[in-house]
């Protein structure tokens, strides 16, 4: 998978992000991790001390004009990125548990939005030209099981912006196909992270007794499947969304 490709995960410091980063950085693709503290740049060199081309980029994408102006200056940076990850999100709760609809206030509403799906729509935007004149594209969106079930624990901008995420990886498979280009959306069920570090005991503990296998994710466990979208043996799988989730949903 690694010869002469590169990739960009966002919110690559922490969680399955992070996971994610060392699997390609092992698999020998030259990785950009995205993060919003400095924390990024010394994860990237520690992993790149184990022999792997990694690069910490500090990157707050609820600021999209910076984003923007970073996405301008790939060309030359980096010549192409070819595997995204549009990891990054962020899931504010109340007290442990979901805000109902409304209580969601517009300013939390626009930073959802903004994180978990105008910054992947910018990222891909910028960089699906070059995957198309290249013939070779991955993009791997990190959508939520709580977009595809019914929506018990997770608050309503949070699964709005999931649901949106899986709709532009539809557009994004639909319009790459032609070009070598997959797009796919990886839908984790409860995962041990930061992010479900902030949910109550009481709502882990109901969460979990709702998961036929009784028990969270790893992270790493949803980095595997990142890794195999991303490699040519996914080639024929695009514009799907792929729940892993210890069986809580089954076809
Ligand atoms: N953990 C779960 O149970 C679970 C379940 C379903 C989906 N997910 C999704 O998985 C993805 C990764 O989450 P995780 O569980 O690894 O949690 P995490 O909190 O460890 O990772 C989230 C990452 O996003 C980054 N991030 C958040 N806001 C950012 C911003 N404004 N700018 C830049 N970076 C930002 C964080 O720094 C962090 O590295 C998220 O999109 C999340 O919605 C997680």
């Amino acid at each position: 998978m690694g010869i002469d490709k590169t990739a960009l995960v966002t919110g690559g410091s922490s969680g399955i992000g992070l996971a994610v980063a060392r699997r390609f950085a092992k698999a020998g693709v030259r990785t950009i991790i995205m993060g919003r503290s400095s924390s990024v740049i010394e994860i990237a060199r520690s992993l790149s001390g184990e022999g792997c081309s990694v690069t910490g980029q500090v990157m707050e994408l609820s600021d999209l004009p910076a984003v923007q102006s970073w996405l301008r200056e790939v060309p030359q940076r980096w010549g192409h990125i070819d595997i995204v990850v549009n990891n990054a999100g962020i899931h504010p709760k109340r007290q442990g548990w979901k805000y109902l609809v409304e209580e969601v206030d517009f300013e939390q509403w626009h930073e959802v939005m903004n994180v978990n799906l105008t910054a992947p729509f910018m990222i891909c935007a910028a960089l699906l030209p070059a995957m198309k004149e290249r013939g070779w594209g991955r993009v791997i969106n990190i959508g939520s099981s709580g977009a595809r079930n019914r929506p018990v624990a997770p608050s309503a901008h949070y699964v709005a912006s999931k649901a949106g995420l899986a709709g532009l990886t539809r557009c994004i498979a639909e319009e790459g196909a032609g070009n070598g280009i997959t797009a796919n959306c990886v839908a984790p069920g409860p995962v041990t992270t930061r992010l479900t570090a902030s949910s109550s005991p009481e709502a882990i503990a109901e969460l979990t007794r709702s998961i036929p296998m009784g028990r969270y994710g790893t992270a790493d466990e949803i980095a595997a499947l990142v890794e195999f979208l991303a490699s040519d043996q996914a080639s024929f799988i695009t514009g799907t969304v792929i729940d892993a989730n210890g069986g809580s949903t089954m076809n």
